[in-house]
């Protein structure tokens, strides 16, 4: 047992993202590719005799910091499938991710939450089923590497001999509710990913990228009309090599030839950007 411990909960970001089917519950099957950027939030934990929940940072404002909070259910999910019946955490979150945004960010706080508490508390990590009730994004985001996410968000193998990855995420201040987007899905192909070819270059993974989609792109633009407003400004930077919405949105990805560039489009996007846009180099 410690008496701290530290989580840092990174950017969950959808690179393609298909719809394959709908279960009878409505919950719908994907096959996503996924990976982690280098924007996120912190969490700072204290073994204390009960469980409490501070949140700080620049978004601290826009979630919840009672029982509804991911990382406070989180909390009392360990609690309750480990046995720690007794032991009490206090958690400082600092939320720098723009929540409802697509990047997981309720998801990733989960997770991290739950990695802090299992090292304070010297305990195993609750089982797929409780880490899946939590949220579908969650047992993704308990191991922070490109993974491929089939199922509603079980089914996950990692993926390795991927490019390094100079990325860029945009977010127009907009908040999208996942539900919404899901319903506004009329139309799909269906179709699974191609498979992933090994060990490839930069250029010949965007190439490859660009053939796969997100099946979340189209009735997320229809509900919000930024997001084409963000995908175009990024693809008309120097060295966008992709652009893409990740997750139900509204945050989009680009990809970019290489960090150099990438850099420079942040600070272009970023100085003639509406005020409530949000840019993070990934
Ligand atoms: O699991 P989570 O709380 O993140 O999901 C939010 C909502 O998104 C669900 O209630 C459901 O409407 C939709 N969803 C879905 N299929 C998934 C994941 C989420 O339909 N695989």
């Amino acid at each position: 047992m410690t008496a701290t411990a530290t989580g840092f909960a990174p950017a969950k970001i959808n690179l393609a993202l298909h719809v394959t089917g709908r279960r009878a519950d409505g919950y719908h099957l994907l096959d996503s590719l996924v990976v982690f950027g280098r924007a996120g939030d912190r969490l700072d934990l204290r073994a204390a005799p009960e469980l409490s929940l501070g949140v700080e940072g620049p978004f601290a404002d826009r979630i919840p910091a009672g029982a509804e909070n991911l990382v406070l259910r989180a909390m009392e999910v360990m609690r309750r499938e480990t046995g720690a019946q007794g032991q009490g955490a206090s958690v400082t979150l600092t939320k720098r991710l723009p929540p409802g945004s697509g990047i997981g960010g309720g998801s990733s706080d989960a997770a991290a939450a739950l990695r802090g508490l299992a090292q304070l508390w010297d305990m195993d990590l609750p089982g797929p089923k409780a880490l899946l009730a939590l949220g579908a994004d969650v047992p993704v985001c308990m191991d922070p590497r490109p993974q491929r996410m089939r199922g509603v968000g079980e089914r996950l193998n990692p993926v390795t001999g991927l490019p390094d990855l100079p990325l860029l995420l945009v977010n127009p201040g907009v908040p999208v509710a996942t539900p919404a987007v899901f319903k506004a899905l009329t139309e799909r192909d269906g179709a699974p990913m191609e498979p992933l070819p090994d060990a490839l270059d930069l250029p010949r993974f965007v190439e490859w990228l660009a053939r796969q989609r997100n099946d979340l792109q189209p009735p997320a633009m229809a509900l919000v009309p930024e997001i084409g407003t963000v995908l175009a400004r990024m693809e008309a930077s120097a060295g966008c090599l992709l652009a893409r919405m990740s997750g139900s949105g509204a945050t989009c990805f680009a990809i970019y030839r290489d960090t150099d560039m990438r850099d420079a489009a942040a600070a272009e996007i970023r100085a003639a950007a509406p005020p409530a846009w949000w840019v993070a180099e990934a």
